[in-house]
């Protein structure tokens, strides 16, 4: 197990470039399963989950080499084997292997896939979507055996979770006729998908709206594409900026996927710019509590609250959040308070946070991948040496984060 060795607080200056979008990158390699043709995807982050993805379809013929940042795909010579099991537990994102797989060979055996320890995961609303496309779903052990005959349109409504709205897309692109799904996830990153998929020849409509329509066509034609930056990586280094006060600059992201986190850093009293693909944090010295509730896109994400949470612990007053998607994901808190934070946890879904209050370096771990980064951010605001262990967690989403954060003039050691 490695770990990181923090010495805090952090003097920060300059800026810092935000990489690709995991939870978007994962979902265009996976539909390249779609595209019998090159493929060429920039902006990719070199992260644990995406090399597992890219492991699973090349154990399996697609020829897929990364160049820095980009990835040159071609999933022509793919066979219909099962993805290695595995391979597949190890991450959340291998469930979105499910409706290419269903769209391209009718059938696909899979595990339940991994991930954090956020909650239970289930896939229910994944099984429910497959099935009123016309998909026989038989658990054969841990093992789900999906099988679909036909590969036609269908009018379906699904519940909107992330992950089962990218399912059904792509599992339609291809098919015969009209699709019309409602109650679909609205995040920046099924946009993402929708125009990729779009720009290698699919019709689909209203991406970012509750309701998706997909008019079927035979096939896709190869493209270059690059990957929308990532949300999360942006926030967690704008509350970076926040907590410790510094003015650094966030750049390479969209801040118009960043709402209504920013209105939110608005109400904290954070003094900031926006500029077409940058933050920076002007004054952070007055900070002041909120109320915070977690929702489905458009509501404030719930990959967001862990960062501002760390935020909360230095602002004056008492904050409450309120982290509805998730039965596990206010653990962080429990590290915090090892550190000095002031916390009451009212239930599994919601805390209080009373601060300003000093954190004094603690050794603490990461529990799931945006605590994990959280715990970073405590660490180089605390006074003294913090130690963070489990720190593959970490990996699984932030590529190399502790050179580039030392960039910024952090004293960050990984310690294999
Ligand atoms: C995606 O997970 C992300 N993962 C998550 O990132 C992110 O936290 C989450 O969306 C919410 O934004 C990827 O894109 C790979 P959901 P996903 O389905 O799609 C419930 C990660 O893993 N639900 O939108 O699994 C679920 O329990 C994290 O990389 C069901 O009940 O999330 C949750 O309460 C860091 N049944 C809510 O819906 C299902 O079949 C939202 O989950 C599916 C989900």
């Amino acid at each position: 197990m490695s770990k990181f060795e923090i010495q805090g607080p952090a003097k920060l200056t300059g800026e810092i470039s935000v990489l690709g979008a995991k939870n978007s990158a994962l979902k265009l390699i996976a539909a390249t399963v779609l595209i019998k043709d090159k493929v060429v995807l920039e902006n990719v982050p070199d992260i644990l989950d995406i090399n597992i993805l890219i492991d699973i379809l090349k154990k399996n013929g697609a020829e897929i080499v990364r160049t820095g940042h980009t990835l040159n795909i071609d999933t022509t010579n793919l066979t219909s084997a099962d993805p290695d099991e595995t391979l597949v537990e190890k991450f959340r994102g291998s469930i979105v292997l499910a409706g290419p797989y269903l769209a391209r060979f009718g059938k696909i055996n899979i595990p339940q896939p991994g991930g954090c320890a956020i909650g239970a995961r289930p896939i229910d609303d994944h099984l429910n979507g497959f099935r009123q496309l016309g998909t026989d779903i038989v658990k054969n052990g841990c093992i789900y055996e999906y099988k679909r005959e036909k590969n036609e349109g269908a009018q379906i409504e699904i519940r909107p979770s992330v992950t089962a709205t990218e399912n059904m897309i792509m599992t339609q692109v291809l098919a015969k006729g009209l699709t019309t799904i409602n109650n679909v996830a609205r995040e920046p990153q099924i946009a993402d998908l929708a125009n990729f998929l779009n720009q290698a020849g699919a019709k689909i409509s209203g991406a970012g709206t509750s309701t998706i329509t997909i008019e079927g066509v035979e096939e896709l034609k190869g493209l270059t594409y690059k990957v929308m930056p990532d949300p999360f990586e942006a926030c967690t280094f704008i509350c970076l900026a926040a907590a410790t006060n510094t003015q650094i600059k966030i750049k390479d992201c969209e801040p118009n996927h960043l709402y209504p986190f920013l209105d939110k850093l608005k109400e904290i009293g954070v003094d900031f710019e926006i500029g077409s693909d940058y933050v920076k944090i002007n004054d952070a010295s007055h900070l002041k509590a909120i109320d915070i509730t977690t929702g489905v896109f458009p509501e404030f994400s719930t990959d967001m609250q862990a960062q501002t949470g760390v935020v909360l612990t230095q602002a004056q007053g008492t904050s409450h959040i309120n982290e509805t998607l998730f039965e596990n994901r206010l653990g962080y808190l429990n590290e915090l308070e090892n550190m000095g934070a002031k916390i009451k946890m009212i239930n599994a879904h919601e805390a209080n946070i009373y601060g300003p209050t000093k954190l004094v370096g603690a050794q603490i771990k990461s529990l799931d991948l945006r605590a994990g980064a959280t715990m970073i951010l405590a660490g180089l605001i605390a006074e003294g040496e913090t130690t963070i262990d489990h720190i593959e967690i970490i990996d699984r989403g932030y590529e190399k984060i502790e050179e580039r954060l030392a960039q910024l003039g952090a004293n960050i050691k990984r310690i294999s």
